[in-house]
């Protein structure tokens, strides 16, 4: 079987009240997780696409954070109603959802227009 052509990591990172940093879910439930999921099911992509759940993408500030491998590319704000998007353009048809991507300023950058800290 061959491998994956895409994995896919969602941030289900959570924070209690008053944190410094926001979280990308308010109780480690992700309805981005789960639709993204569905997405990928429906499109029949299950055997090659992989969407894990993960903890914090340092990214905390564009949450919730999306990460497609191994493009790199970084989504940000993301919403369950823009996961068919992202299948269909980006996992089916290999083009990135601009409207969602993270500045490339801003990812990894210890500060960045987003970040007070
Ligand atoms: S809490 Fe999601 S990227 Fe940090």
């Amino acid at each position: 079987m061959p491998g994956f052509e895409h994995h896919v990591f969602v941030c289900l990172n959570n924070r209690p009240a008053g944190a410094p940093r926001p979280s990308c879910t308010a109780d480690g439930t992700s309805e981005v997780h789960t639709a993204l999921q569905q997405a990928a099911k429906a499109a029949n992509l299950g055997s090659r696409v992989r969407i894990n759940k993960s903890g914090c993408l340092d990214q905390c500030e564009h949450g919730p954070t999306v990460v497609v491998y191994p493009e790199a590319v970084w989504y940000g704000k993301v919403t369950p109603a823009d996961a068919a998007e992202i299948v269909s353009e980006h996992l089916v048809n290999g083009r990135p959802v601009e409207r969602l991507r993270i500045a490339d300023e801003c990812v990894n950058a210890k500060s960045c227009p987003h970040r007070q800290k």
